[in-house]
């Protein structure tokens, strides 16, 4: 706890040197979203980054997201304290990939969920979120067929909500995949009494046993607005901290201990200090990518 405290110490210090900004996502280590400006989901991560007036954006999450925020502020130095914090699930569409399927499907709009490279949101006419996938597929004119890439189980879910046909992708996050039905079953015995909330990552059949489905930050809204005193949380453990933080006198239950991602765990405060102090490891984007892949995000930001 010393270490902690010493070091967040440093990290204030060095932030205000740098003129630095920390951004955390709700899945990091406690003691790195506490020493964050802000903590939010991919959607809030994004607004924030695009509207900062920092110099440098710290970014505590994933390559992805770090890339986003250099693509929203290219006039910023945009730093990932563990350079190899990736997701999975992003690897699982390429542009080679993207652009074949592409020719299968002229004039389908890509609708590409934010856990994807820049090339790939490049070759895509819009991004979305968990937090607004549903109102970017309601954006998109009634007569042109969607392809939703790559998170199969989000596009299906959006599908259902939306009452949309929507070519699915065959991605899918290894993290939220491990919560099965049966988990939340034996979790609701448990706590007979709790609401069970679970992220659009999740499989149809742990979607369908849900009260509520949500983003990260929709799921923490939810749970301070509900009169319900406990909760089944199916989405990855470290936003537990920001429940427990944000709604005082309410009961958080993990749904399963399986949901851990590592990417998420990699950022610890040595490596935010460090990068601090070096200002490496440094996120950049091409040029002619940026270009391309801010415009996929600017339109979500429009439609948000
Ligand atoms: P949110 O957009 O809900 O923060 O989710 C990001 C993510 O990586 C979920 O696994
Ligand atoms: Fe990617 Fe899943 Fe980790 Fe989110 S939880 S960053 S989707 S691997």
């Amino acid at each position: 706890p010393d270490k902690i405290q010493q070091l967040s110490q440093e990290i204030k210090q060095l932030k205000a040197e740098r003129n630095a900004v920390i951004l955390s996502h709700v899945y990091q280590r406690p003691e790195v979203q506490e020493v964050a400006d802000f903590v939010g989901d991919s959607l809030g991560l994004s607004q924030r980054a695009a509207k900062t007036e920092a110099d440098v954006i710290v970014f505590c999450g994933v390559h992805f997201m770090a890339e986003s925020a250099a693509i929203l502020s290219p006039d910023r130095i945009v730093l990932l304290p563990e350079i190899k914090a990736g997701c999975p699930m992003a690897d699982m569409v390429t542009v080679e990939e993207l652009r074949a399927k592409k020719r299968e499907m002229p004039g389908a709009v890509v609708v590409c969920y934010v856990n994807t490279s820049a090339a790939v949101k490049a070759e895509s006419d819009i991004c979305c979120t968990s937090a607004n996938a549903v109102k970017v597929v309601n954006s998109v004119p009634e007569d042109r067929p969607v392809l939703f890439i790559p998170d199969e189980n989000l596009g299906r879910y959006v599908a259902r909500q939306t009452g949309r046909k929507i070519y699915l992708w065959e991605g899918y996050c290894n993290t939220h995949e491990k919560l099965l039905p049966e988990d939340v079953l034996a979790a609701r015995e448990a706590h007979p009494e709790a609401l069970v909330l679970v992220h659009p990552e999740c499989r149809p059949d742990v979607i369908d046993l849900a009260d509520a489905v949500a983003s990260t930050t929709g799921m923490i809204r939810y749970a301070r607005e509900s009169g319900a005193k406990e909760f089944i949380i199916g989405t990855e453990t470290g936003i537990l901290y920001q429940f427990r933080k944000q709604c005082p006198g309410k009961e958080f239950y993990p749904a399963s201990d399986k949901l851990l991602c590592p990417n998420m765990k990699a950022t610890t405060l040595e490596k935010v200090h460090r990068a601090l102090v070096t200002l490496e490891p440094r996120v950049t984007v091409p040029a002619d990518i940026r270009e391309k892949a801010l415009r996929s995000l600017e339109r979500m930001l429009a439609v948000t």
